[in-house]
């Protein structure tokens, strides 16, 4: 992989990646722009053909063609790859071997193909159409969202999928049927009956999940069922509408994040097309642990700034809150739209479009927001000391910057009261529990810079072997060699979710298919390095004290022995560059 980003760095100037974007113009040895990433009025973005390399010295956004169109474009390293490589003519050879690639653009295939199967069963239904209309859903609407219908039968799109050559496997594998436990002649079902249906695509556009939406409320059904988690279809890491939004975020400067699918659909109807969806699940811990990866990850890329505007019940507020913790701790501006009356985004929209406008424009910082739901309960002067404290401070304390806490802690306490002294006492005690950890430099709740090399190396092999279920090294799964079977099971008893995170933080290192053989090698010689070298460490500590004695001659000897291992190791790695 190194090799072709090598490849499309020499074949490519970051003058014409960037140039295709902004206009430039010329400024001595560079290209000077007005900032695509932030709002200026006189030019602070300079581009170095000389360096490959991009920076802008009004908001700090710098890096390489790569990191210049997955920002710009919104999509991680490997859509800037796939973007870069086609405009360069490099042909991206996979590095787990063809059959898999094959197998995974087998898979968006046939999800587009089921895609145009609801599309087309929606124009064929007229009950559906009728329920789409009564949301208030324009046609033009439909044919945009590729909005469709899934028939009330067992198998209608399996008939039809297999009719074009897609096997039970294939369909099963992207979550579109479901197998029986029964005894049947024929164990597959379709996953979505009678439902209407929103293909969910990934930041580039290709549907990976559906989620389907049932037209006659029934208390034992869902009222939503979304696609299993699959290869393709990572429920936190997906937001919904990205990809039509990603370009207006961008133009805008802030996101709306809104809850559900029709939220999100007549936001967009009404013109709103800065808007995203969590559909419910985005959200996860994960996020919290792991945001910068995520959902709403990929907003940061676009924008720092967004309004929040969940249903405004009880549930909808306490979701907002999480969302606005995550948000805040990824170093966005958070606001929060709110809408009094339980209603939430699809229904205002559809019945006085003007409101939600004003809605928005009214959103609050989350700060104030929060405070003022906890003035709303009335509470005891102690009762709302404690809801600050619990509710509302944690939020203040997830901001990096001092002088924000501090104006924030003003607002608070002009709102409720509470002496600002009191306020800062408390948050304190918040800081010093979380230390200064951000997601961006942590892995596993320990921050990186505290990890020894060996820990990170450990790490990283581990997150290979978790995310891909085997290091293969030449064919071997020699993991047990290479951590150690204690080592191994340390690893083994971690929790789900730092184990996914370790997996998680090699993707976004390596993308999908993981490191070339070679990093995995080196990666190896390195670890091997480092646990010689702590070992002959410990040994000249010991020697010190054993000067003279046959104890001290044998401990040279072993010293000596480690030293030759080590210089051995460093030939090899420097014979491999
Ligand atoms: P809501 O219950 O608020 O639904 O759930 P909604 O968006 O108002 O839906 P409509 O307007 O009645 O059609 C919010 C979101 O939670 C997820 C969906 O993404 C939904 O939009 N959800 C809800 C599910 O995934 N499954 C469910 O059964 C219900
Ligand atoms: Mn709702």
């Amino acid at each position: 992989m190194k090799d072709h980003v090598e490849e499309i760095k020499h074949k490519l100037s970051v003058v014409d990646v960037v140039g295709g974007y902004v206009k430039l113009e010329r400024a001595g040895k560079n290209m000077r722009a007005r900032c695509p990433f932030h709002n200026e009025k006189t030019p602070s973005f300079y581009v170095s053909p000389e360096r490959g390399s991009f920076v802008c010295f009004g908001c700090g956004a710098k890096g390489d063609m790569f990191t210049f169109v997955e920002r710009i474009e919104g999509v991680d390293f490997f859509g800037a790859l796939k973007t870069l490589a086609e405009r360069a003519g490099v042909e991206l050879t996979p590095t787990r071997g063809d059959k898999d690639k094959n197998e995974r653009s087998r898979e968006f295939e046939i999800l587009e193909d089921a895609t145009i199967f609801f599309e087309n069963e929606l124009k064929k239904n007229e009950l559906a159409q009728a329920y789409v209309a009564s949301r208030g859903i324009a046609p033009s609407t439909v044919q945009i969202m590729r909005m469709g219908y899934a028939p009330a039968e067992w198998r209608s799109l399996r008939t039809y999928l297999k009719a074009r050559g897609w096997s039970d496997g294939e369909m099963e594998k992207t979550g579109l049927i479901k197998r029986t436990d029964k005894q049947t002649s024929d164990p597959f079902y379709d996953v979505f009956r009678d439902r209407v249906v929103f293909p969910i695509a990934d930041a580039s556009g290709r549907v990976v999940a559906f989620s389907g939406r049932i037209v006659v409320d029934d208390p034992k059904a869902p009222k939503y069922l979304n696609s299993p988690e699959t290869d393709l279809y990572r429920k936190s890491r997906i937001l919904y509408g990205l990809d039509k939004a990603k370009q207006r975020i961008r133009e805008m400067d802030y996101a709306i994040l809104v809850e559900g699918q029709m939220d999100l659909v007549m936001s967009h109807q009404a013109g709103l097309r800065n808007t995203v969806a969590s559909s419910g699940t985005a959200l996860s811990d994960e996020e919290i642990r792991d945001g910068e990866y995520t959902g709403l990850g990929l907003i940061t890329r676009l924008t720092k700034n967004i309004i929040i505007a969940f249903d405004s019940d009880a549930a909808g507020t306490k979701a907002a809150l999480r969302a606005a913790k995550i948000a805040m701790s990824l170093g966005m501006d958070v606001k929060v739209a709110f809408a009094r009356g339980g209603k939430d985004p699809a229904e205002i929209i559809q019945t006085e479009p003007k409101a939600w406008a004003q809605i928005l424009k009214e959103a609050q910082p989350v700060v104030e927001f929060a405070t003022e739901r906890l003035l709303e309960k009335k509470l005891a002067h102690k009762d709302l000391h404690r809801g600050i404290r619990d509710e509302v401070l944690p939020l203040v304390a997830t901001n990096e910057s001092a002088l924000d806490r501090s104006r924030m802690l003003n607002v608070v306490s002009t709102m409720t009261g509470v002496k600002v002294s009191d306020l800062e006492q408390d948050i304190m005690n918040i800081t010093e529990d979380r230390g200064h950890v951000t997601p961006s430099n942590r892995i596993i709740g320990m921050p990186v810079e505290n990890m020894s090399r060996e820990e990170r190396l450990e790490r990283m092999l581990f997150g290979i072997l978790y995310g891909q279920n085997k290091l293969n090294m030449n064919g071997e799964n020699d993991i047990q060699e290479v951590l150690g079977a204690g080592r191994l099971l340390h690893y083994n008893s971690l929790p789900d979710i730092d184990k996914s995170m370790l997996a998680t933080h090699v993707e976004t290192l390596y993308g999908e298919d993981g490191p070339q053989l070679k990093d995995k090698i080196d990666m190896v010689l390195n670890l091997t390095l480092e646990r010689t070298k702590r070992k002959r460490d410990e040994i000249g500590r010991e020697m010190r004290t054993a000067i003279g004695s046959p104890r001290g001659d044998a401990l040279l000897k072993e010293f000596e022995s480690l030293s030759k291992e080590m210089s051995d190791i460093t030939n090899k790695l420097s014979s491999r560059q």
